[in-house]
């Protein structure tokens, strides 16, 4: 299951397993420009099998990075080392994507801003509450760095809307205190949503990931994203479910502790679901597909414990340069 190839409109991933997006703090520079270690790190990935990269958190503006080591796509000078690192993926026979996001008031950087004037938690600056032109320019931006991410030649955009930052700052009702046209969250989202579209080739595809639950009883929940899905499902191809860090409180996490949620949104939506979350082996992902609680799987701490797990459990699958690696394979984990 696992291991068999995903259609999406015209694109075949050779297999259902997703590199979650994961910052790397590697830009040195404070530039926001990929670095040797992000192609390597990338690059390693795809030669280890997996279907389908996904990109770090990349900002669309200088303080919507998370932090300064963040990467970055706010300018043309941002674009040609990325566009290494999708030939490189493409090359191994990966589909690539890029997380697109504005860390909004849980960036570490400055002048930073949000759907509210209140700070995520005390060690945090206190953000400047977006008017409707900062909001404006926000979109634009996003828009800007989906026509470089067309240049480079991504298969996907991600935006994330998830873990807190900015567009989750807007969607959700512990964080969002606006009494203007934003008080609904939504519109913020859809207008994001409408300018990356208006920049996209239309193969490209375009993800969203949420914090279908909250963890709070007057949070977000994933009958409540299922709600809102329905609303927008037209104009995205997949949704990637991720969960929490809206606000400061704790996770209760265990091996696949999201695939309920992302069971909930794809029964009430239909929407194709990525999911994962403690997941480290194929075992527990192929029991998550045949009970049809998502339908790609994502990996992120396993691969980076563990780039060429995926070839324990199919010696076939190694490259033919490394075929004879396979004599030295005796334990599957
Ligand atoms: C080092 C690290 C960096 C992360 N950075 C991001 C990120 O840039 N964007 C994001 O959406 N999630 C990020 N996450 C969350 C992961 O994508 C993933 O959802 C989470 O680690 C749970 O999956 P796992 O248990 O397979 O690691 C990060 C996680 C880790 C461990």
């Amino acid at each position: 299951m696992i291991l068999d190839p995903f259609v999406i409109k015209n694109h075949t991933f050779k297999n259902r397993i997703m590199m979650s997006p994961m910052c790397m703090y590697q830009v040195y520079k404070k530039d926001g420009v990929a670095t040797n270690f992000h192609y390597t790190h990338y690059t390693a990935r795809a030669l280890g099998g997996v279907g389908y990269i996904m990109i770090e958190s990349t900002a669309v503006l200088p303080n919507g990075r998370i932090t300064y080591e963040d990467l970055g796509l706010w300018s043309d000078s941002q674009i040609e080392p990325l566009k290494k690192i999708v030939e490189g993926v493409h090359a191994l026979g990966a589909k690539i994507g890029i997380q697109l996001s504005h860390a909004g008031r849980k960036s570490r950087t400055e002048n930073i801003v949000s759907s509210t004037n209140q700070p995520f938690s005390e060690s945090y600056l206190t953000p400047g509450r977006l008017s409707p032109e900062g909001i404006k320019e926000i979109v634009n931006a996003f828009k800007a760095s989906a026509r470089r991410a067309r240049e480079i030649g991504f298969d996907s955009i991600e935006l994330h809307g998830a873990h807190g930052y900015l567009i989750n700052q807007f969607m959700s009702p512990l964080v969002n205190d606006r009494d203007d046209e934003y008080k609904d969250g939504l519109k913020f989202l859809e207008e994001i949503i409408d300018a990356v579209r208006s920049e996209m080739d239309k193969d490209q595809l375009l993800q969203l990931r949420i914090s279908a639950y909250e963890y709070d009883e007057l949070g977000l929940t994933p009958y409540d994203w299922a709600g809102i899905l329905n609303v927008i499902k037209h104009k995205i191809d997949m949704v990637d479910i991720s969960s929490g860090g809206v606000i400061p409180n704790m996770v209760n996490d265990y091996p696949g502790y999201q695939l309920p949620f992302a069971k909930i949104i794809k029964e009430e939506t239909g929407i194709i679901t990525i999911t994962g979350g403690q997941i480290d082996n194929l075992n527990l992902a192929n029991e998550a597909l045949e009970k049809e609680d998502c339908d790609m799987v994502f990996f992120g701490r396993k691969l980076l414990m563990d780039p060429f797990f995926i070839y324990k459990y199919d010696e076939s699958l190694l490259p033919t340069s490394y075929k004879r690696a396979s004599t030295l394979i005796k334990s599957k984990s």
